[in-house]
């Protein structure tokens, strides 16, 4: 017996990775978004698309200025990724309220979050609007992260922790052991 997700059928493909998109406007306004939303979609050059509603505040900078930074964070953010996922920031100054820290980024305005773990810095190459999403496919034009946790070019997922979302406030993490087949 299948029960019938047509309506939920999104939530088929959870539990997926969650990142934390930092974003500025013109004038410099500063804001940070959490995503489940979100892939690798181009090895050469590296590209990465993520997915956000027209009616997020983070939508209309990143139109704005066509810059973004995917943050990776871990399990032991999950509070600040549920508060930044759950107010906008046309009324509040996200930094403020969860206590994380921007830091400079290498090449693009938007700022980095200094307690993620890893950051890729996007431009946006294409703009691709989806039912009620819009696709942001961004080249990345600059990638780094945490030596503990990165290390022999893959993610130690003892180290890294990442954080998982299954829907609502539902989250889990990876079990830390390597599987292979
Ligand atoms: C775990 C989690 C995952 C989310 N994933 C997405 C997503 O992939 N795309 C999206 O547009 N909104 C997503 N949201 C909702 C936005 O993060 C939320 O609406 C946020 O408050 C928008 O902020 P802004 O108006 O400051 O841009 C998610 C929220 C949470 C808590």
């Amino acid at each position: 017996m299948k029960v019938d997700a047509l309506s939920f059928a999104t939530r088929l493909l959870h539990p997926r990775h969650v990142v934390i998109v930092t974003c500025s406007g013109r004038e410099g306004k500063v804001n940070a978004i959490t995503l489940s939303w979100s892939m690798p979609t181009s090895f050469n050059p590296p590209m990465a698309v993520i997915s956000v509603a027209p009616q997020r505040y983070s939508h209309s900078l990143i139109e704005e200025t066509g810059e973004f930074v995917i943050n990776i964070p871990t399990v032991e953010l999950i509070k600040q990724a549920f508060q930044i996922g759950s107010k906008s920031g046309r009324d509040l100054d996200k930094f403020k309220v969860t206590g994380l820290t921007p830091g400079k980024a290498k090449v693009v305005k938007p700022p980095i979050i200094e307690e993620c773990v890893a950051h890729l810095e996007c431009r946006v190459a294409k703009q691709v609007e989806t039912g009620d999403h819009t696709l942001f496919i961004g080249e990345v034009v600059a990638a780094y992260a945490d030596e503990e946790v990165f290390k022999n070019k893959l993610f130690n997922p003892k180290a890294a922790k990442p954080l998982f979302h299954y829907g609502l406030d539902w989250f889990t993490t990876v079990i830390d052991e390597v599987l292979k087949p």
